[in-house]
């Protein structure tokens, strides 16, 4: 990456950049680059990809707060689309659907899931500890949240395999990168989206998946209005599935990953269990499952020194504002007594994520079972790294848990 600041009229005082996210090696292993943003001046500008890029954390923070300015309604990712959904909208209307769909995540909903997500975590655990050497991302990492979202939607364990099929594809459909097997994976997503449609208007024709115990029941339920639709319903269980699904799986295989490659602090978890919340947390700032996302300035918008003009696309680096050594020092090394509490893995401001409760609890079950039942984690093959421009993670995960 080059960095190098331009002249008077350059991009209002911001510093030049190369650095771009869209790039996979880059993507995979984005630190350096994030260390020389930070220490460049925390607003950029990369004119190859016509993208400002905000890296501070303050600054990151500041421009999440401000939605008058800049904001979601024109998508938050590179391709600018617009939809009356609740990541895409700011104001009034999102206030109205962040209300309408808090009742599914109240702490009573977060509470009677919790033996579910245990026991999932101790099943898969164990099934990684009986097979040395496995791929603890396919064994472990992917099938945890799409099982407990399978779960709390009350899909019966009969359809479990149909529906985690229909649902892995499903969420491709958001591959938005130009390259063909992404094009292709999106059109398969869109066909599984369809046939996930079905499933559901089918089990709701017959009162299924709505009894008060299940996710979309409770949304049912808190909206005795009637104000959500069948769409409003299975378009919450999509989000469900899009949003929670990578990003969980990208910090489950990223903390085990972490804790292989730092012994010593998987053994201060070992000792003292009740710094597993606290180690979560560090995680989440360490991994960044979401390392950036997007927003458009709907006015001109300023920033210190430079003024970012109306109409113009911001990538906001949450990756490397978690890394900033002004807000967390010795910010690349993993600490799990940190308590890194400004950290913003799950955003922040209106947009916070709903999931982060749900998201924590499966990381804190695994890191329990682990801490429990395995004495050290060993990476017994090559590790490989996502490629994807926003969601980061390890594809796979060769380990072995030595037992406890
Ligand atoms: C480690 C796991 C997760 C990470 C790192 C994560 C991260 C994030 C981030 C950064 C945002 C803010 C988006 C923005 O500012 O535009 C967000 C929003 C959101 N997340 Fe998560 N998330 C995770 C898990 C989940 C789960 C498990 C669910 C649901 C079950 C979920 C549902 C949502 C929803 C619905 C929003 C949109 C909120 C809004 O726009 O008001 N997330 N998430």
């Amino acid at each position: 990456m080059k960095t190098r600041l331009r002249g008077e009229n350059a991009y209002r005082g911001a510093t030049l950049t190369t650095y771009d996210p869209l790039d996979p090696l880059t993507a995979a292993q984005p630190h350096a680059d994030y260390r020389e943003l930070l220490r460049t001046g925390g607003v950029h500008y990369n004119p190859g990809r016509a993208t400002w890029i905000i890296s501070d954390h303050a600054l990151v923070r500041a421009a999440l707060r401000d939605t008058d300015r800049i904001n979601s309604t024109r998508g938050v990712t590179r391709l600018q689309f617009s939809m009356p959904l609740l990541v895409l909208t700011d104001g009034e209307q999102h206030a109205q659907l962040r209300k309408k769909v808090q009742p599914a995540f109240t702490k009573r909903a977060l509470q009677t899931w919790a033996q579910m997500i245990d026991g999932l975590a101790r099943e898969l655990v164990a099934d990684v500890l009986a097979q040395p050497g496995c791929d603890a991302v396919r064994r472990l990492a992917i099938p945890m949240p799409i099982r407990m979202i399978a779960n709390i939607l009350g899909i019966p364990e009969s359809d479990g395999d149909e529906f985690r099929r229909r649902s892995e594809d499903a969420v491709r459909i958001i591959d938005f990168s130009p390259r063909l097997e992404s094009v292709l994976a999106s059109a398969k997503g869109a066909g599984a989206v369809v046939a996930l449609r079905r499933y559901f208007t089918d089990r709701f024709a017959t009162g299924q998946l709505l009894s008060t115990d299940t996710v979309l029941g409770r949304l049912v339920e808190g909206n005795a209005d009637g104000a959500m639709t069948e769409d409003d319903l299975f378009f919450f269980a999509l989000l469900l599935l899009i949003a929670g699904n990578e990003t969980t799986t990208n910090l489950l295989g990223g903390m085990i990953d972490t804790l292989a490659a730092n012994p010593h602090q998987f053994e201060q978890i070992r000792r003292d269990p009740d710094l597993i919340p606290m180690a979560v947390e560090e995680h989440l700032r360490f991994s960044s499952p979401i390392q950036n996302l997007y927003r458009y300035t709907v006015a001109d918008y300023s920033v210190g020194d430079v003024t970012i003009p109306e109409g113009s696309r911001v990538l906001l680096s949450f990756g490397a504002a978690n890394r900033d050594p002004a807000v967390f020092t010795d910010p690349d090394t993993f600490l799990a007594d940190r308590n890194p509490r400004s950290h913003i893995a799950f955003g922040y401001g209106a947009h916070m994520c709903i999931g982060a409760p749900l998201a924590r609890m499966e990381a804190c079950a695994v890191l329990r079972e682990l801490v429990e039942k395995v004495r050290r984690i060993e990476i017994v093959g090559a590790v490989g790294w996502s490629t994807n421009a926003s969601l980061r993670g390890p594809t796979r995960l060769p380990v072995r848990f030595v037992p406890a």
